[in-house]
């Protein structure tokens, strides 16, 4: 695996500040005087956090006169390029940590909640120890679009299900519109095309009596991974879109997809909101599973039959050979 010298960035540091200055700036040009009366910092030290910011991907040109001119800027997910993709008066997205590399933006998220406000982000261009379900590894080289999601507003313990399955929605329509490619969903909330798994999605909930604290919606999507990378056995089964299409994808225009459309479907999610029973009609159309005979891992043990319904809550009714349906509220399809 390359190595990658570990940076990260957040809303306030003064990178950030560095960028937005020349995002604002007429051409994107700034003399060394300006930025460092703007940031109150000498001209030495800002050219210092510069080169930082093109070792990252960003390039700067001398310009005569002017000072320096911004010429290009990296698909990075940094927090003022992801800020800047979101509508004034959306809450997702305008508070982003982003790292170069991290065990798991998910552990990240539920350690730092506290700094964390609603709608913001954790996300890194590498994982080490990304985190699966059931405890399995998810592995994330460069490439993806590994990212985490906060959520603080109050969301009633008996709808925390529904966010896995809004989010495999969500992200769904986000990958159609940034890439035209059609994925379908494999219950509860696997994305997939031509049976490999593109994206998977891991919420991590913190409750308080009836209600949910705060929850951490991990999501993992192979958008431009190198599947070679991937381990062997994940290879056998797992796509990218950079795979399907032949060409990259920006993973900021999908990141900003995705927060645009899961905040209504989240704040969907009140005691009486519609929450998934709004798009249930919409995860069904694109369902994988509904119809086929399935073999289903639950926590009380294999079950295969056919997968005849889900219901507006995200239940999966298995018919066994008997004729007799199964709720199945929680689990893994294994073969459809
Ligand atoms: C799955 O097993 O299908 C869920 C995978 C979820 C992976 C994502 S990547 C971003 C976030 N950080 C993690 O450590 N896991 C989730």
């Amino acid at each position: 695996m390359a190595e990658t010298k570990m940076e990260q960035m957040q809303p306030g540091d003064i990178r950030c500040k560095i960028i937005e200055q020349f995002l604002q700036a007429p051409d994107r040009c700034l003399t060394g005087a300006a930025l460092s009366q703007a940031l109150g910092m000498t001209r030495a030290a800002i050219w210092k956090h510069i080169h930082v910011l093109e070792e990252i991907g960003f390039a700067f040109s001398a310009a005569p006169r002017v000072g320096y001119q911004l010429t290009s800027v990296p698909d990075l997910c940094l927090p003022p390029l992801v800020s800047a993709t979101q509508a004034p008066d959306a809450r997702f997205g305008r508070w982003v940590h982003w790292f170069s590399v991290v065990d798991s933006t998910n552990r990240v998220a539920m350690h730092e909640i506290s700094e964390i406000p609603h709608g913001g982000i954790v996300t890194a261009v590498r994982q080490e120890g990304g985190r699966g379900r059931r405890g399995r590894p998810w592995a994330s080289p460069d490439g993806g679009l590994w990212m985490s999601l906060v959520l603080k507003e109050p969301l009633p313990l008996t709808r925390a299900a529904e966010l896995t399955l809004l989010t495999s929605v969500a992200v769904r329509r986000a990958i159609a519109a940034v890439t035209g490619v059609e994925t379908s969903i494999k219950w509860p909330n696997d994305l997939m095309y031509n049976g490999r798994k593109l994206c998977g999605i891991l919420a991590e909930i913190r409750a308080d009596g009836e209600n949910v604290q705060h929850a951490v919606v991990g999501i993992g999507l192979n958008a431009n991974v190198d599947t070679t990378l991937l381990p062997d056995e994940i290879q056998a089964i797992a796509t990218s879109l950079q795979t399907i299409t032949g060409s990259p994808c920006s993973l900021r225009a999908l990141m900003s997809a995705i927060l645009t459309e899961l905040e209504p479907l989240t704040s969907s999610l009140t005691e009486n909101g519609a929450g998934f029973r709004g798009v249930a009609e919409e995860w069904r159309e694109h369902s994988s599973t509904l119809g086929h005979i399935v073999t289903v891992q639950t926590p009380a043990g294999k079950l295969t039959g056919l997968a005849d319904h889900a219901d507006d809550q995200g239940v999966l009714y298995i018919k066994d050979e008997s004729g007799k349906l199964h709720a199945i509220h929680s689990g893994d399809v294994l073969f459809a």
